[in-house]
């Protein structure tokens, strides 16, 4: 009993944490609605980015980032290492769900308003999160070293290439020298295990910071004051957000033993395939780029992608000159029929 007491006494001095202070900021007020998952979405990309780093943390130990013994080393994950299958296509299923949830929360803040002031920096950190979760599925795809993901990175670093002014800097940047070789595998595999995660825990961190600095948006902020439309974030919250877990881990367990992770033929690079496909998340910039002359394709798309990071003020000036008339509903309306219509068509063809 005085052995307890003295370790208990040892815990409070190593960490003089108040028990009634965590509880207050773990307590913080949710507003109702968020019990719907879609307007929780948030969650169930925080949930999926853990699943990958964990299977991803597995996988490197087994892969190998050369060019010779990369298919080699992911061929030996998928035949022979123990439940090596498992773990790289939950790792890959993890990765696809995690840009489709991102699209989905981005669309939920998107259409209830919620990028508003004085959540315009948030958007902005959101939209830095979606772009840096692109270039972690790209960066993937590219370390497979089959022919299909070798000749996507061979595209992507020339449509890189392509950007006005910097592009032949930032291509040879990313590619170690003028050609996809050795440096650019070893540069993709330092992005992919390091240096995106990195600024990915970042981002999060700032994003969530931003969450707990404003509360989560009203769904009427007139209901602001009401106290019996919130419910505590701990633990009634935290229970939604497990069970949601809970079945997203079954979701993924059974894509992948419906679709288990496959091998392609191996990078070649003096045959180029006659279809070269990305990943499906950027079928949407491929088929526009397959549209409209190449250099027009490139501004378009460095144009959409400020125009989506300062959107929020954006929407300030479309307010300001049509009061009342939600045109951001249309415009998101029309964003997103468009990005759906591009990547069933890339799909199609
Ligand atoms: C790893 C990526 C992301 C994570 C883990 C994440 C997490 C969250 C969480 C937990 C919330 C609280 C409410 C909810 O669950 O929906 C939230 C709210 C928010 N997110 Fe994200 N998010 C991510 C990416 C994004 C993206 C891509 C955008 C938009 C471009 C975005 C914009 C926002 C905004 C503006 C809010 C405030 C919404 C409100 O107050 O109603 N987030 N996010």
């Amino acid at each position: 009993m005085a052995n307890a007491n003295k370790q208990q006494g040892w815990l409070r001095s190593t960490f003089p944490i108040n028990g009634e202070v965590l509880k207050e900021l773990s307590n913080e007020p949710v507003p109702y609605h968020i019990k719907r998952w879609w307007y929780a979405l948030g969650g169930t990309p925080a949930y999926l980015l853990i699943i990958q780093v964990l299977t991803g943390m597995m996988l490197t130990f087994f892969y190998v980032p050369s060019t010779t013994q990369a298919y080699d080393s992911v061929a030996h994950i998928t035949h022979n290492v123990t439940f090596g299958w498992y773990i790289r296509g939950v790792h890959k299923w993890a990765g696809h769900l995690f840009i489709i949830s991102l699209i989905l929360h981005m669309c939920r803040v998107f259409f209830t308003g919620a990028f508003r002031k004085p959540r315009e920096f948030n958007w902005m950190i959101g939209v830095a999160l979606i772009m840096t979760a692109l270039g972690l599925g790209f960066t993937g795809y590219s370390l497979i070293y089959e022919q299909l993901s070798y000749w996507a990175s061979v595209v992507g670093t020339n449509i890189a290439e392509a950007t006005p002014i910097i592009g032949q800097y930032l291509a040879r940047f990313i590619r170690g020298g003028e050609e996809i070789s050795q440096s650019t595998l070893t540069r993709f595999f330092v992005l992919h295990i390091g240096v995106l995660p990195t600024v990915i825990a970042v981002l999060v961190g700032m994003h969530i910071l931003q969450i707990r600095l404003h509360g989560v948006s009203e769904l009427k902020p007139e209901d602001k004051d009401k106290k019996e439309k919130h419910f505590p974030f701990f633990p009634d919250h935290i229970l939604t957000e497990l069970t949601i877990g809970i079945l997203l881990f079954f979701l993924l367990t059974i894509l992948t033993l419906v679709f288990p992770p496959e091998m392609g033929e191996p990078a070649n690079p003096n045959v180029t395939p006659s279809h070269i496909k990305p990943e499906w998340f950027f079928f949407f910039t491929f088929r526009w780029l397959k549209l409209v002359p190449f250099e027009v394709g490139i501004i378009g798309n460095i144009c959409a992608g400020v125009f989506i990071l300062f959107w929020p003020f954006v929407d300030r000036g479309l307010e300001k000159c049509f009061p009342k008339k939600d045109i951001y509903v249309y415009v998101g309306i029309v964003g997103f029929v468009t990005f759906i219509t591009f990547t069933v068509w890339e799909v199609l063809v």
